[in-house]
Order: structure tokens, then C-alpha cells, then sequence
């Protein structure tokens, strides 16, 4: 979408994984507060994102969306204010549907210009716009009002849309959204995680900057996986070019879920100026190989055991765009060391449900 936001893909935080509808400001303030302190907005998580079920049931007298007074009293753009003034963003949530997915707060279908202006007054940032209720008409219909109206809203504002990849969305909403989910709700849980992360792949060819697929929010820190599986949910996402929205609870988080959403060299990958999907490039059984293009012509590579024995997993150089007499220094980004003058292909022993994610900088000879 051409609103010069999501040259690469968005970060920050929403509310929905691990709270649901159990929300309020003092919540989103102490996350914001807490992706400061943490060091986490520093290395780039910037949105602090509110999803379903912060309005009232019922619109006000003059038809627009209202907070809900019992759990935002002092209203968004005062939270809009606090937010800003730590530096991050402020993203919030609506439904291309007569009422949101929670059935708690009214959509914002036949209202979106309305809708888009009060958002941008109260100083919004970030629009989720989800499907429910919505009255069997296609999102190809729905989203581009949203679209629109955000554009006419006179403030500058992300749009990501959240019709669950029901209409192929990669296909046709890379003119109207900065990113669009392309499955269903992920859950905490391995199953979920990689069934969603295959999912998204087919569409890997359609992301671009200011344009990105969505496999959905992170799990990690809300206790579901392993460690390694979700070193694994978050190599496969920062890979993927996915949004990094942290879901768990900032404001408990424990180390090994920071040590794992804080890694700058993983996130560089996710970063990255060329703003290509990296994909699933190879798959032997459990055992597979997943690498994309990275700028400086860099390879980033992820070898990843899905299965539930300790493996040995190969890259081939004719596999991941490399010629064959290329020699590379290899940057194993959890270990944080490097290989020099890698030739031929790149093996690692790779732990069950573990992976080990590198990026590859040809040497001159
Ligand atoms: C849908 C979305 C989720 C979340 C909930 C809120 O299920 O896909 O991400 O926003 O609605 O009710």
C-alpha cells in the first residue's frame, strides 16, 4: 500500500494472545512502559496495539465508536498521548463487519470514513481490521473502503487487514493494506505454529515492502512451546518477513523470552532493505531448509528439525541461490559466532523441534 509505512514489516506488541478481551489502560500503558524499560522498543518494537473489546457496545449520540468507560475512562487519545510519549505507536482495532469478533463493540461496515476520522483524532497509528458479522459480502469489497478512508483520514495510518487469507487476500491487497493475514488464528501450540507457518509460505512470492504477508501475532513467552520450538516460531517469522508482534505479557516476561525476542541479528534478517520472503526451499521428511535473499547479497538460511529426533540437516549452495564456487562466512545468529570460509554446503546437527538460523556474506575468494 502506498501510504509510505511497512517498508519492512511492523513490530510491536498486541493485546489479543495472551489477554484477549481482558483489557484496560492501565494494561496498555504498563506494556508500553515495559517495551521501554525492557530495551525492547530501542531495537525496534514500536507498536503497542490494542485489539477487540476495548468500545462500548453501542455507538455514541453522534454515531461514533466510543472507549468503553469502564475499562478505558480516560479514553484513547489520552492513551494515544501516553503511548507517543515513550516514543512508540498506537494501534487499535476494528471489523469490516457489523460487530467485532468478540460481539462486544460494533463494526465499522457503513461507518469506515467516520470511523477513519475518529481514529486519526484520537491519534491512532495502526488499524487491525477484522471479518466477523459481515454480511456474506467479499472482502474485496469490505477492505478497500477501509483503505480509502484511512488514506482520507488525514493522518497517517498502517492498515493491516485480518480476512484470514479467505480470499487469497496476497493476490489483491497489496495495493490496499501494509500486510494481510493469510490464515486462521494461530494458537499456542506446535501444531498450530507450523501448520501456519506452511501456510503462508505459498504466498511468499507477494510480499514486498510497504506490503507483507501476516502468518499471524508470536506466541512466544505465553508458555504453549519449548524454547526451541519457539526459537523456531521466531527464526520462521523473521525469515518469513512476517510482523513481529510480540503476544505475551511484556510486563512478566522472563529471560529466555526476552533473550529470544531480543536477538538484533534475527530481527536484522526480518529488517532487511531488500524486503524479500525468505522460503521453504527444501524438505527431506521431518528435516527441511528454508533461506531467502538478503541485501549485500547475503543468504539468510534456517535448517529446521520438525521432526522428533536429533538430525543432521544439509544446505546445498545450488539450493539457496549460491554458486558453487562461492565461499561464505557463516553468522550463526543464536550462537552469535561465525564459520569462515564455508564451501559447498552448510550442515549443522539440528536438535527435535530445534532449528539453527545463519547468514552467509560471500568472502572475495
Ligand atoms: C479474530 C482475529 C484475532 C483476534 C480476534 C478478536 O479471531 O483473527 O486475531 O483479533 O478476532 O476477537
Amino acid at each position: 500500500m502506498h501510504n509510505g509505512l511497512a517498508l519492512s514489516p511492523q513490530m510491536g506488541w498486541n493485546s489479543w494472545n495472551h489477554f484477549q478481551c481482558n483489557i484496560n489502560e492501565t494494561l496498555i500503558k504498563q506494556t508500553a512502559d515495559a517495551m521501554v524499560s525492557s530495551g525492547l522498543s530501542a531495537i525496534g518494537y514500536k507498536y503497542i496495539n490494542i485489539d477487540d473489546c476495548w468500545g462500548e457496545l453501542k455507538r455514541d449520540s453522534q454515531g461514533s465508536l466510543d472507549a468503553k468507560a469502564s475499562t478505558f475512562p480516560s479514553g484513547i487519545k489520552a492513551l494515544s498521548d501516553y503511548v507517543h510519549s515513550k516514543g512508540l505507536k498506537l494501534g487499535i482495532y476494528s471489523d469490516a463487519g457489523t460487530l467485532t469478533c468478540s460481539q462486544t463493540m460494533p463494526g465499522s461496515l457503513g461507518h469506515e470514513e467516520q470511523d477513519a476520522k475518529t481514529f486519526a483524532s484520537w491519534g491512532i497509528d495502526y488499524l487491525k481490521y477484522d471479518n466477523c458479522e459481515n454480511t456474506g459480502t467479499s472482502p474485496r469489497e469490505r477492505y478497500p473502503k477501509m483503505s480509502k478512508a484511512l488514506l482520507n483520514s488525514g493522518r497517517s495510518i498502517f492498515f493491516s487487514l485480518c480476512e484470514w487469507g479467505q480470499e487469497d487476500p496476497a493476490t489483491w491487497a497489496g495495493d490496499i493494506g501494509n500486510s494481510w493475514r493469510t490464515t486462521g488464528d494461530i494458537q499456542d501450540n506446535w501444531k498450530s505454529m507450523t501448520l501456519i507457518a506452511d501456510q503462508n509460505d505459498r504466498w511468499a512470492s507477494y510480499a514486498r515492502p510497504g506490503s507483507w504477508n501476516d502468518p499471524d501475532m508470536l506466541e512466544v513467552g505465553n508458555g504453549g512451546m519449548t524454547k526451541e520450538e519457539y526459537r523456531s516460531h521466531f527464526s520462521i517469522w523473521a525469515l518469513a518477513k512476517a510482523p513481529l508482534l510480540i503476544g505475551c505479557d511484556l510486563r512478566s516476561m522472563d529471560n529466555v523470552t526476552f533473550e529470544l525476542l531480543s536477538n538484533k541479528e534475527v530481527i536484522d534478517v526480518n529488517q532487511d532493505k531488500l524486503g524479500i520472503q525468505g522460503k521453504k526451499i527444501k524438505k527431506d521428511g521431518d528435516l527441511e531448509v528454508w533461506a531467502g535473499p538478503l541485501s549485500k547479497k547475503r543468504v539468510a538460511v534456517i535448517l529446521w528439525n520438525r521432526g522428533s529426533v536429533s538430525a543432521k540437516i544439509t544446505a546445498r549452495w545450488a539450493d539457496i541461490g549460491l554458486s558453487s564456487s562461492d565461499i561464505v562466512n557463516a553468522r550463526d545468529l543464536w550462537e552469535h559466532s561465525t564459520h569462515s570460509r564455508v564451501k559447498n554446503q552448510l550442515s549443522a546437527l539440528v536438535e527435535p523441534h530445534a532449528c539453527k538460523m545463519y547468514t552467509l556474506t560471500r568472502r572475495k575468494a
